[in-house]
């Protein structure tokens, strides 16, 4: 049996949208958007940020893919199994390994998620009459070295178990379910936020622009939030479309994921600014503003216990289904690549990632005081993998699928499982023939370039 065989697949359409958009929604949307549009003026970083997703993002999404299912391979085989150069498969290379370093401080996140299951169970939110309250206990929580590297390691060992599984009894099955319950309690929690007194404010900061807040800065967070929220530039897509079959709609099902991503940072954005705002915190508060701004809109609503509870549940899942394809992507590799076994991929980059993660832990701690470039490590590996290294990887998978693989074998692939789409809307091949060539590439190199001051 070859290799093509024996690859593991998707067992339904809908399977692999989910868990697509499982690896897409998680920290992402609800952590991390929010707090990078407050640290970066609200309204304008939104508009740009949109702008990146439709015009970069998904054009990219598309071609990655692809890539994944016509060759069914890792980020490297792919490109291998299409070039005789060294140099492409390096850059498949380069996204396993900005994978591993993204699950490594990501972990660490998604581990206070965790910890929060508890703190909400516990019913210490009650206590949380003001804002200061809520902040303070976070910061006596991420202060304490021991928690911060407990969760993680607890964290690591959930998403190991899934991955380990393999992709349709673990991957699959567990996105299906927790996705829409997710999105529901989501819904619940922004009708709190904005009925709360004082959330016009918020809606304010999130949808009215002002421009005098744009930067050369701003553009490169909003590129590298648009590549990190849909887990971009890296191969992740890449491997998931790799367990796809040629009956699928690749650019039906990239929409819906793409669209479906959008929409959940935009709920949580606007349940967390009307909280915000109504309790008067500070949007810039950064890494830890939905751990200051949830507990306090829990303790101020009906049945906030519970809702709190399952809040943190399902943002931790949210989390796993994403750490979960960042850990496939250096695991289907050492699976294709270098024949080991699934098991002992897991094993060996599950304490990889917890080893790696520690500095990340401790940057809150220990290692406050620890810079590299004027950043800690945990804000320095989310630095330099989002907004540098995935633009970076899609820059690169846009010249290849835009130059390199020949576009007539590009677009012939592309209509497999789109017959109708490209019968009834032809134009649709032309535009993304347009962004893919063009447009994608054009901005991530001027995006990048501006930011270092180059031009
Ligand atoms: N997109 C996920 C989120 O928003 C994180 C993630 C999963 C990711 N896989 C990725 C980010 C691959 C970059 C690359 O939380």
């Amino acid at each position: 049996m070859n290799n093509f065989d024996k690859r593991e697949k998707w067992g339904s359409k809908i399977g692999f949208v989910l868990a697509a958009a499982g690896s897409a929604i998680g920290l992402g949307n609800i952590w991390k958007f929010p707090y990078v549009a407050g640290e970066n003026g609200g309204a304008a970083f939104f508009i740009i940020y949109i702008i990146c997703v439709f015009l970069i993002g998904l054009p990219v999404i598309i071609a990655e893919i692809l890539l994944g299912r016509t060759t069914q391979r890792n980020p490297v085989g792919a490109f291998k199994s299409l070039t005789n150069s060294r140099l492409w498969p390096f850059v498949g290379a380069m996204g396993v390994f900005v994978g591993f370093l993204i699950l490594s401080y990501y972990s660490v996140v998604a581990g206070w998620s965790l910890g929060y299951i508890y703190e909400s169970a516990s019913g210490v939110f009650y206590s949380f009459d003001n804002p200061k309250l809520a902040g303070g206990h976070f910061n006596k929580l991420i202060s304490n070295a021991t928690w911060g590297v407990s969760m993680l390691a607890i964290f690591v060992i959930l998403s190991m178990f899934f991955v380990y599984a393999g992709v349709q009894k673990g991957i699959e099955k567990g996105s299906k379910i927790l996705m829409p319950v997710l999105f529901l309690l989501l819904l619940i929690v922004m009708i709190r936020g904005i009925t709360l007194e004082g959330s016009q404010k918020g809606l304010e900061f999130l949808f009215e622009p002002d421009w005098s807040k744009v930067n050369a800065i701003t553009f490169l967070e909003a590129l590298g939030q648009a590549f990190f929220s849909l887990s971009l530039g890296m191969g992740a897509m890449l491997t998931y479309g790799s367990y796809l079959s040629k009956e699928d709609n690749i650019p039906k099902s990239s929409l819906q994921i793409v669209i479906l991503d959008t929409l959940i940072a935009i709920i949580a954005g606007v349940a967390i600014f009307t909280a915000v705002f109504a309790t008067g915190q500070n949007a810039a508060e950064g890494p830890g503003l939905i751990f200051h701004t949830l507990p306090i809109v829990f303790n101020k609503m009906p049945g906030g216990y519970f809702i709190g509870v399952i809040f943190f549940v399902l943002l931790t899942i949210a989390a796993l289904t994403s750490a979960i394809s960042l850990l496939e992507v250096v695991t289907a590799y050492f699976i294709d690549e270098k024949k080991w076994s699934r098991h002992k991929a897991v094993i060996v980059f599950g304490i990889l990632a917890f080893l790696v993660g520690i500095p990340s832990a401790l940057s809150f701690n220990v290692l406050s005081e620890t810079k590299i470039l004027g950043l800690n490590f945990f804000d320095f590996a989310d630095y330099i993998s989002s907004n540098i290294m995935l633009p970076l990887g899609g820059f690169f998978i846009a010249i290849f699928v835009g130059y390199k693989w020949g576009f007539d074998k590009v677009i012939s692939e592309l209509k497999n499982g789109s017959e109708n789409l490209f019968e009834k809307h032809l134009w649709t091949i032309s535009v993304w023939k347009i962004l893919i060539k063009f447009i994608s590439p054009i901005l991530i190199l001027l995006v990048l370039l501006h930011s270092i001051g180059i031009f």
